[in-house]
């Protein structure tokens, strides 16, 4: 799989997933840069991981709700590495509250709106000219089975993700004819370390690393692999996505979830 010479932004890419697929799209050949957003050490640190590989990295701060600091960003990645090629649209809230939409403030609800949904439209927004111009490019949004299941307590998660399906294939549409794809990776539950929950006013608790033992088991029960994924088994796709050869893919959303939405018992 090819993304040599490309540059790839990796939003959230200081930690979690984020950093493995930064980290996996180096290995093949991209250069990349990834956001920080409160504040630059966590990504930094990813950025010398990469340079370690032999590619050239940036981390920038980044708030992906804030228009204006996603434009600036961007110019600054311009500048230092090239024009943006790839763009994984990773950073998010998670399941920071697990709350019935009756107690669900609106100010919860507009945050996980604005960096989970409305932070992809940031990006997207941004980089999308300089991909029409170079007649390249590639877009993945990161989704979740939350989004085409539903999740108890999870409405505003949830409906961010599914969001991000619909965005998925209106981008597809709009990129199709300069050779711009996009495409969505649906997530099962996966492990790794656990990261800064770097919002604006978000609680510091929950990636699904934190979840209480007994709760992590029943979900495991619903997987039909009986395990979550490893984060490789989910960059190898988005790498895949982000290649040469995914060239005639475009509007797909993939499963990555070791059925975790088939029937099981
Ligand atoms: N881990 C899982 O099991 C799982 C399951 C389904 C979907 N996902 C999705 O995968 C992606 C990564 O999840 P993760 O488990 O690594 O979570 P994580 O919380 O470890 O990582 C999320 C990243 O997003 C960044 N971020 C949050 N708000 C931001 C903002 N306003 N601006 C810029 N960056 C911001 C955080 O700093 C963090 O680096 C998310 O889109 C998540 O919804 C994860």
């Amino acid at each position: 799989m090819s993304v040599q010479g490309k540059v790839a932004l990796v939003t959230g890419g200081s930690g979690g997933l984020g950093r493995i697929h930064a980290l996996t799209l180096a290995e093949k050949g991209a250069d990349v840069a990834v956001t920080g957003n409160r504040n630059l050490d966590k990504a930094e640190a990813v950025a010398n991981e990469i340079r370690a590989l032999g590619r050239r990295a940036l981390a920038v701060k980044m708030d992906v709700s804030k228009e204006d600091e996603v434009i600036e960003g961007i110019e600054k990645i311009k500048k230092e590495l090239g024009p943006v090629n790839i763009l994984v649209n990773n950073a998010a809230i998670g399941i920071v509250r697990a709350v019935l939409i009756e107690k669900m403030s609106k100010k919860d609800w507009d945050l996980d709106l604005s960096v989970n949904l409305t932070g992809a439209f940031n990006c997207i927004k941004a980089v999308i000219p300089e991909m029409k111009e170079g007649k390249w490019g590639r877009i993945i949004n990161v989704s979740s089975v939350t989004g085409t299941m539903g999740g108890l307590g999870q409405c505003s998660y949830a409906a961010t993700k599914a969001g991000l399906l619909g965005l998925t294939k209106t981008i597809a549409l709009e990129g199709a004819r300069y050779n711009i794809t996009c495409n969505a990776v649906i997530l099962g539950v996966f492990g790794g370390e656990k990261t800064e929950r770097g919002v604006s006013g978000a609680p510091e608790v929950s990636s699904f690393y934190d979840v209480a033992e007994p709760f992590r088991e029943r979900i495991i029960k619903r997987i039909a692999m009986r395990r979550q994924g490893d984060p490789k088994e989910l960059s190898n796709v988005v790498a895949f996505m982000a290649s040469e050869e995914s060239s005639y893919v475009t509007g797909a959303s993939i499963m990555v979830n070791g059925g975790s939405d088939l029937f099981t018992f």
